[in-house]
């Protein structure tokens, strides 16, 4: 499975969504998360993402990690996304912001 990392939190820009052809992505209020039970490891959205957000599971980096159980989670509760969203007005600001894993709103 891909997994998306906290580059997205806050910026959420949902280029990734449109490309999907498993609809494995799911909305929360300031991050998108993939399913892993949908997710056919097809990694076209992974050159989508303007942040570099996403990660093969294997190559996710070390410092990331925890992210991959978020996924799997959040995924079981937010909504399936299949269009693009807009992406909030501060995208551009908050992009390679470290530690925004606080600011993940649930
Ligand atoms: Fe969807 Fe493919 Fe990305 Fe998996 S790797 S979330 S199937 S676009
Ligand atoms: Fe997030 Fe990147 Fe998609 S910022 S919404 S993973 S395009």
């Amino acid at each position: 499975t891909f997994v998306v990392t906290e580059n997205c939190i806050k910026c959420k820009h949902g280029d990734c969504v449109p490309v999907c052809p498993a609809d494995a992505f799911h909305e929360g209020p300031n991050f998108l998360v993939i399913n892993p039970e949908e997710c056919i490891d097809c990694g076209l959205c992974e050159p989508e993402c303007p942040v570099n957000a996403i990660f093969q599971e294997d190559e996710v980096p070390e410092d990331q990690q925890v992210f991959i159980a978020i996924n799997e989670e959040l995924s079981t509760q937010w909504p399936v996304i299949t269009e693009k969203c807009e992406p909030p007005a501060d995208a551009d600001d908050w992009a390679d912001v470290d530690n925004k894993l606080l600011l993940l709103e649930r």
